[in-house]
């Protein structure tokens, strides 16, 4: 299998290493704080039984699979005969610049060189690069090796056949790749996320709704068909006509609302202080570290589930 090269070896390099390694890749990890790799690993070998014991590693071993990751401290060496870069160093248009220069010097010419950036659009770091066509952005959600969706975000010059290669190589490795057709501020779901939240900060600002309501309405409703829906199938199967009927019976409602949205709210404002409060009524602040842990369990749970009910229901 060809070989991946992961350039930061924090929080999100060393969870992509999980899903490289996972899809059959061998998997050099570097990173520019020298001990960093080597927390990586050792977070990646206490992650890997629990994944096991989900049938989360595709057949593997944790043994296995830590034997495909490889240490380098020489970014040259780190790059040497790789098929593909990602990139996942602080979220700085600075340091994404200065590093995207070199890993296009030193990666082999046909490696696709992609980046993890949360919000930085790729034609702020890649336009004055000789390689800027084989440079694009991979945006996964934390932890990849449980969320499957990753969004390939294209620079105006990125060319479609990187496009594609990239979309190809995520799917072998078991993610859901989201193709932009050009890049905007937000991608895909930060869009979508902002949306919801802007909306759930408006309702407790203008006080019609708790917090914790807000979170029922998600947890124990909305988010139960969206754990396996879009809400554009949400929509087709929830009139007898499909998405044409939805629009022509529900828009109605729903354009009333919209002009209520315009304003926007300041989410910092008084809001937030409402809100961290009845956070912390539900959650201490001491516990937030151990909830961390709890959410990866479901996250597992949930992604064997999900894997489970795919095989015998049908996806
Ligand atoms: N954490 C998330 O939930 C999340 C989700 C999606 C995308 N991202 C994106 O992934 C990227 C990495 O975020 P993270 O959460 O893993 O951060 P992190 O702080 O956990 O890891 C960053 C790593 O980069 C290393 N580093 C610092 N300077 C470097 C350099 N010049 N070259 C190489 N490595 C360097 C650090 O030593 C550290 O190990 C960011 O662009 C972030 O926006 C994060």
């Amino acid at each position: 299998m060809p070989s991946v090269a992961i350039i930061g070896s924090g929080f999100i390099g060393r969870a992509w290493a999980i899903s490289f390694a996972r899809a059959g890749h061998d998997v050099v990890l570097w990173d520019n704080d020298q001990a960093a790799p080597d927390r990586a690993i050792e977070f990646i070998a206490d992650v890997l039984p629990d994944l096991a014991t989900n049938d989360l590693l595709a057949g593997a071993t944790p043994a296995a699979l830590l034997s495909r990751l490889r240490i380098e401290r020489d970014l040259g060496a780190a790059l040497k005969g790789v098929e593909h870069v990602q990139e996942n160093a602080p979220e700085r248009v600075d340091i994404k610049k200065a590093l995207f220069a070199e890993l296009d010097r030193l990666a082999p010419t046909d490696a696709i060189i992609a980046s993890s950036t949360s919000a930085i659009l790729p034609s702020r770091f890649t336009e004055s690069l000789s390689g800027r066509h084989r440079c694009l952005i991979i945006h996964p959600i934390n932890p990849p090796y449980l969320i499957p969706a990753a969004e390939i975000v294209p620079a105006p010059w990125t060319s479609p056949e990187v496009v594609r290669r990239a979309r190809e190589f995520l799917m072998a490795a078991g993610q859901a790749p989201i193709v932009m057709k050009r890049e905007l501020d937000g991608f895909v779901m930060n869009r979508m996320q902002g949306a919801l939240l802007e909306e759930a900060f408006r309702l407790v600002a203008d006080g019609y709704a708790t917090v914790e309501d807000i979170d029922v309405g998600i947890r124990d409703g909305l988010a139960l068909r969206w754990s396996f829906m879009g809400p554009f199938e949400t929509i087709d199967l929830n009139a007898p006509g499909g998405v044409r009927d939805y629009a022509e019976r529900y828009h109605g409602i729903y354009k009333i609302l919209f002009g209520q949205m315009q304003r926007r709210v300041d989410w910092e404002g008084p809001v937030l202080d409402e809100i961290e409060r009845a956070r912390r009524v539900e959650l201490p602040a001491s516990q937030l570290a151990e909830r961390q842990l709890w959410r990866d369990r479901r996250l597992m749970a949930l992604a064997a589930h999900k894997r489970r009910a795919a095989r015998e229901i049908g996806d």
